[in-house]
């Protein structure tokens, strides 16, 4: 991607929250991510396969460090502050430079779901979309079944558009997606 992203994408910034850090990936993440990757659950509802083994958590890093070496849209990896541990990933995976819109996909280890963790990363991710990349909208899907996802959304401020019928090919099978976005201007209304 030749444009304005793919510098933001080559040095991904270091973001902080209370009790995350979000930061680039490194080979070093491979025994965090396998930990959560390799669990069936975590990959239920996402595009990837779960980790059969460390290789697969391995060669998922190294497309990773590609797509920053690439300045292509990637991931920043989610560390737990407190223990210092590599505990998911968030990023925009999908970015239309022209209309100024970004999608943002995530997926957060098992051991802490339901602890507001992704509530917190994507905010500010989105945060970050608006004030340094000059995006005018952010969007996010999930399929139908995924309420902790939706729930996320909703937490952010993002409002439900519509159901995108058959929108993901995935595991074999088409899946329909519930659309979630949210506009820069209910952004600055939201977070006041
Ligand atoms: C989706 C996911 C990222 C949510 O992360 P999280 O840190 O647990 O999310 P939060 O705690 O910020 O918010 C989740 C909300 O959904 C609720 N929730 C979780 N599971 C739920 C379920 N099965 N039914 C209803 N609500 C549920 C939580 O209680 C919470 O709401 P609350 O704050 O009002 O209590 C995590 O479940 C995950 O990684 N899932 C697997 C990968 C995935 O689905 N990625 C998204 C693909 S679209």
């Amino acid at each position: 991607m030749r444009n304005g992203y793919s510098e933001i994408f080559r040095n991904l910034p270091i973001l902080e929250t209370e009790r995350l850090k979000l930061r680039k990936l490194s080979l070093r993440d491979a025994g965090d991510v396998f930990e959560y990757a390799s669990l069936p659950e975590v990959a239920e509802h996402v595009t990837w396969e779960h980790h059969r083994n460390i290789s697969d958590s391995i060669h998922y890093l190294r497309v990773t460090l590609q797509q920053y070496e690439d300045g292509v849209p990637s991931s920043w990896g989610i560390v737990h502050k407190g223990f210092g541990k590599l505990i998911g990933t968030i990023g925009y995976h999908a970015l239309s430079p022209q209309n100024r819109y970004g999608e943002v996909g995530y997926a957060l280890s098992k051991d802490f779901w339901k602890q507001g963790f992704m509530t917190e990363a994507f905010r500010e991710v989105i945060k970050f979309g608006f004030d340094h990349m000059k995006l005018n909208r952010v969007e996010a899907t999930c399929k139908l079944s995924n309420t902790a996802s939706e729930k996320v959304m909703q937490k952010c401020g993002l409002k439900y558009e519509g159901i995108l019928k058959q929108r993901l090919f995935a595991k074999g099978e088409y899946h329909d997606l519930k659309l979630y976005a949210i506009l820069k201007s209910d952004w600055e209304n939201h977070s006041g």
